[in-house]
């Protein structure tokens, strides 16, 4: 599948239900964005819907027939996806199937979020939309079986958008761990040899609905500019707020973790800037944003 700009056939959603709206990091801010952009906007937690049972869905697609879906549900504690991989299946493969079949009898647009753990690392330049995938580790290749899952069902439009390493408000997130623990310490040790794409989920929100008002389908990775070590991020935080804490550089053999992680997976977003004409700005204005807006 090749991303295109579907303008022919797609026509503005008024009606948006975004599934993880009511909780979720991004959930939350993606909400907001499309609330600010003039969409009438349906959020979906789990009391309004079980998400496991097909006819339930069914049923409030019909009532509340919205023009797209937005996926951000998913499982997301990367290590405990590897004791717990049948419920990180469920809800990271099984569930897109299910909301892209329903999505594909009723010709509604669906956006569903994936990650950059679909790639295993050995790369050395960012990441394309069509470059090859290799997940290391449970929630990466869970996450992959979605992708998959869904591209199989063929929709007419199908957003698939690849992100990494969020932060922002609304729920903890890395930033918020390491700036909660550089105001108890005086020295963290943390990861310097993973490279990554730091995102704001309030930009990767915005630009979300820039994708979904161009129309456009297929995959994309939507991430901040730019590129960072856990390290640099944390120390930039901690940096950013003015916290009196040293943060230290260490391997990731001094960290071990359940779940292998890519070394490098920096995602290209240059087929979303050629269809929207935006350029995603850098992730340290994100994260100055985030530290004074949200948490100052
Ligand atoms: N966070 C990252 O750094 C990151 C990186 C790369 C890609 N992504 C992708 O970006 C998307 C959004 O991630 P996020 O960090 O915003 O996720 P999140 O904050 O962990 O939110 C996940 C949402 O899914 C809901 N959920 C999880 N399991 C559920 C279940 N069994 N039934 C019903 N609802 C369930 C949660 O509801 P409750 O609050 O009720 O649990 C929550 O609203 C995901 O597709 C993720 O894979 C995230």
């Amino acid at each position: 599948m090749t991303a295109q700009n579907d303008t022919a056939a797609h026509q503005t959603p008024r009606t948006v239900m975004v599934l993880g709206g009511k909780t979720g990091l991004l959930g939350q801010s993606l909400c907001a964005a499309l609330t600010n952009a003039g969409w009438t906007v349906l959020p979906v937690g789990r009391d309004d819907v079980d998400l496991f049972d097909t006819d339930q869905i069914a049923v409030f697609l019909d009532r509340h027939e919205p023009d797209a879906v937005c996926n951000t549900v998913a499982y997301t504690q990367v290590d405990l996806a590897e004791v717990e991989p049948d419920l990180a299946m469920r809800v990271n493969k099984l569930l897109p199937a299910k909301l892209g079949r329903l999505a594909k009898q009723r010709g509604i647009h669906l956006v569903h979020y994936s990650t950059d753990f679909v790639f295993d690392g050995q790369g050395c330049e960012p990441y394309r939309p069509e470059d090859s995938v290799n997940p290391l580790c449970v929630y990466g290749k869970t996450k992959l079986a979605g992708e998959n899952a869904l591209r199989e069902l063929a929709l007419d439009k199908l957003s698939i958008l690849r992100t990494a390493w969020l932060f922002g408000p609304g729920r903890t997130n890395f930033v918020a761990k390491i700036l909660s623990l550089a105001s108890q310490r005086t020295s963290l040790n943390v990861v310097h040899d993973q490279i990554g794409s730091p995102t704001y989920t309030p930009d990767l929100a915005e630009y979300s609905v820039a994708l979904l008002n161009a129309g456009g389908t297929g995959i994309f990775h939507l991430v901040n500019g730019g590129c960072a070590s856990w390290c640099e991020l944390a120390a930039s935080a901690v940096q950013a707020i003015g916290l009196q804490c040293d943060v230290h550089p260490i391997t990731s053999d001094h960290y071990p973790q359940k779940a292998r992680r890519p070394a490098y997976s920096v995602l290209n977003t240059e087929s979303f800037t050629a269809l929207t004409g935006i350029k995603p700005r850098p992730w340290l204005h994100g994260l100055r944003e985030y530290v004074f807006h949200h948490l100052g």
